[in-house]
């Protein structure tokens, strides 16, 4: 099988985890803890980085430490992971779902500017599949109406916005790190932000809010969302090969685009002005008529030849916990997208003759209808 994004753990992955083995350092505190933060603040081009759980913990803590609470609202696109929306329902918070732009699948900044009201407590833009929000203009709407920016930066590590690295425009941040990202530990997420209190905050909130190091006495209801030094251990290693994996990354993009840009039907990731990609997953649009099938039947016939393809997530509105009555009239371009969008196999470790064999896939399939 032609798997979508295995992780590629060709670096020093085995040796750092089995350091950690030989010393005892496993769990919560160790050197790989600090040393991916660092790493990461440094590639990013941020002050402070903070270990967590997830992203999903990495953005619940952020929204906590930005104030958000019941009665606020937190502006979101329509197209994102679920993890998005959920952070701002733990907070007791009113996610507002504005839809997204046809070229990215990122959130349209002049739907945001239609959402801003006097109970926006955050907006949070999502930079999906590793292509940038347009935060030159998010960011002009939040400061002209003083309302704060978390970036969900989760899929767009080593992702660029006119030169200045994604994470890095708003008051705070989320990466992850789980099994599909381009850096994985396993498991595992970080909170950016150059504001040096706010990084504190958050440290102290996913270390059970503990305030005294000798007592088990705690200031605030804090959480165990702490990562391992075992995770951090991996997450170090894939740092020091993420120029590599992201250079291979675009090579696999430049050869889908060469063997599918031209099929009738076929349109792959569009670029903004300024945008640099992680080339994280390769998505494409498949208009039906022109084509000859839908995304679906794509999906299932490389299925049949064992290589495994996705649909782009579904408008969030879909989801029992936030469904709306009139979702497809309010986030179109959502619909459309899911509809009409497939994820193919982008793994650092996809062969040249394995790319060629999704191509040539995807070819037949459109030939064949
Ligand atoms: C856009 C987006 N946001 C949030 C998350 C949540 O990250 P995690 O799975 O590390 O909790 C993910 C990844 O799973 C994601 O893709």
């Amino acid at each position: 099988m032609i798997h979508l994004s295995i992780p590629d753990l060709r670096g020093n992955e085995w040796k750092y985890l089995k350091e950690c083995l030989d010393t005892n350092w496993i769990t919560s505190v160790g050197r790989f803890l600090d040393d991916f933060e660092n790493s990461l603040a440094s590639f990013v081009g941020a002050k402070y980085a903070v270990a967590c759980a997830s992203g999903t913990a990495a953005m619940h803590v952020a929204l906590q430490m930005l104030g958000v609470q019941a009665g606020d609202q937190v502006i979101v696109p329509a197209t994102t992971f679920i993890a998005t929306v959920n952070v701002v329902l733990y907070c007791q918070a009113t996610p507002v779902i504005v839809d997204v732009e046809d070229q990215t699948f990122n959130m349209d900044p002049a739907r945001l500017a239609e959402a801003i009201n006097d109970h926006t407590k955050v907006i949070l833009p999502v930079h999906l599949y590793g292509q940038p929000c347009q935060m030159d203009k998010i960011m002009a709407i939040a400061e002209s109406t003083s309302v704060c920016v978390l970036e969900d930066a989760c899929e767009s590590i080593g992702t660029r916005y006119k030169k200045k690295h994604t994470g890095t425009f708003g008051r705070i941040s989320a990466f992850s790190f789980n099994g599909n990202k381009l850096v994985t530990c396993g498991g595992g997420g970080m909170i950016v932000t150059d504001d040096e209190e706010l990084a504190r905050q958050c440290r102290h909130l996913v270390t059970q809010a503990r305030s005294d190091s000798l007592e088990y006495l705690h200031d605030a209801l804090g959480y165990n969302y702490r990562l391992t030094n075992m995770q951090a251990a991996v997450g170090l290693a894939q740092m020091e090969r993420l120029e590599q994996m992201i250079d291979r990354r675009r090579q696999i993009f430049s050869k889908y685009q060469q063997g599918l840009a031209e099929l009738p039907g076929w349109r792959g990731p569009g670029y903004i002005h300024g945008a640099q990609s992680n080339f994280w997953l390769y998505t494409a649009l498949v208009e039906p008529q022109e084509f000859g099938m839908t995304s679906r039947e794509l999906m299932a016939c490389l299925r049949e030849r064992q290589i495994e393809a996705r649909p782009i997530f579904a408008p969030v509105c879909e989801n029992k916990h936030l469904s709306c009555v009139d979702g497809r009239e309010r986030f179109p371009v959502a619909y459309k997208i899911w509809e009409q969008g497939i994820v193919l196999p982008s793994g650092a470790g996809l062969t040249d003759q394995q790319i060629d064999q999704v191509i040539d896939a995807v070819r037949c399939a459109a030939s064949d209808s």
